[in-house]
């Protein structure tokens, strides 16, 4: 692994955005970052909780070991119409020049209705909230980054936080897999066309987070089945392990751009 604070993607002067920043992996990526992250960098954190996003600063502060800038940006990735102004607040104060490593890690997510299945799903309203969340405000996101941070001088890493869910299907999970599944296609098609990019999709593992246990308390037998028989084999990790591993695969810089990794290796795409 390479030493903490002097590998290339974290690199002094790296800006750096994590969605979901308020709790769970979000929160792990972003402390975990707090050690890494070299001289005039810059950490962005997204939530709707800005309780939440607080108490995560005040962790990362902890951890830091240089002058850090921790900026909190409030808002719902549900609501399309704020878009302009919560991306703008995200990407905001960008001198040319200012950052040689610009990273950014869609992290926020949410599971949607896992009382219906796949065949119930009828209310247009809510599935484009759904994906609006999901999947929208990531590719919007995206091209504001790579707009923001267009040309050679900054080295750029998009990071997707995907999921097993991508590629297996998941009982009343229908729109979390659809979710998943669409963003991993759209970050492979993205590396092909931006060579210059570092893409890669990261499939965390099952995380002792908040989304996990709404999972495991969905009332399906076959689903709490599951992630019972995962809990035996000791695969329900902690968020700090699993960012942890994400982190190293960045440092390490080995990964095919647009390749989808899993923590425990349990794919190969
Ligand atoms: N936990 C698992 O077992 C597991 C497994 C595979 C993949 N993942 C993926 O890992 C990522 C993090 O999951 P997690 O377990 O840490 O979930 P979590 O504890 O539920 O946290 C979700 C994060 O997303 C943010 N978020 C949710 N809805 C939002 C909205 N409408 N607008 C803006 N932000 C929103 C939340 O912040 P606010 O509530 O403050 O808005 C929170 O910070 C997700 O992409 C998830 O799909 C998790």
């Amino acid at each position: 692994m390479a030493s903490a604070g002097l590998s290339g993607v974290f690199g002094p002067a790296t800006f750096c955005a994590v969605t979901g920043g308020s709790r769970g992996l979000g929160r792990s990526i972003a402390v975990q970052l707090a050690g890494r992250l070299g001289e005039g960098s810059r950490l962005v954190l997204t939530g709707r909780s800005l309780q939440g996003l607080q108490e995560t600063k005040r962790q990362v502060e902890e951890k830091s070991r240089n002058q850090l800038e921790v900026k909190l940006v409030t808002g719902d990735m549900e609501d399309t119409t704020a878009y302009p102004a919560l991306f703008f607040d995200i990407l905001a104060d960008v001198q040319p020049g200012a950052f040689k490593n610009a990273l950014i890690i869609h992290n926020a997510g949410t599971l949607g209705d896992l009382r219906k299945k796949a065949a119930e799903h009828s209310d247009a309203e809510i599935l484009n909230k759904y994906y609006a969340t999901n999947l929208t405000s990531v590719i919007a996101l995206t091209a504001k980054f790579m707009q923001v941070f267009s040309g050679s001088a900054v080295r750029r890493t998009v990071v997707n936080i995907s999921s097993a869910a991508a590629i297996e299907p998941l009982v009343h999970n229908s729109l979390y897999c659809s979710g998943k599944a669409a963003r991993n296609m759209f970050f492979k098609v993205l590396a092909e066309e931006e060579p210059d990019v570092r893409v890669l999709s990261y499939s965390p593992g099952p995380l002792d987070t908040e989304m996990l246990r709404t999972v495991r308390s969905c009332g399906d037998k076959q689903v709490e089945d599951r992630f019972n028989a995962m809990e035996s084999k000791g695969m329900i990790l902690s968020p700090d392990d699993s960012a942890k591993h994400l982190l190293t695969l960045l440092e390490q810089d080995k990964f095919k751009s647009g390749a989808f990794l899993d923590v425990f290796d349990r794919f190969s795409l």
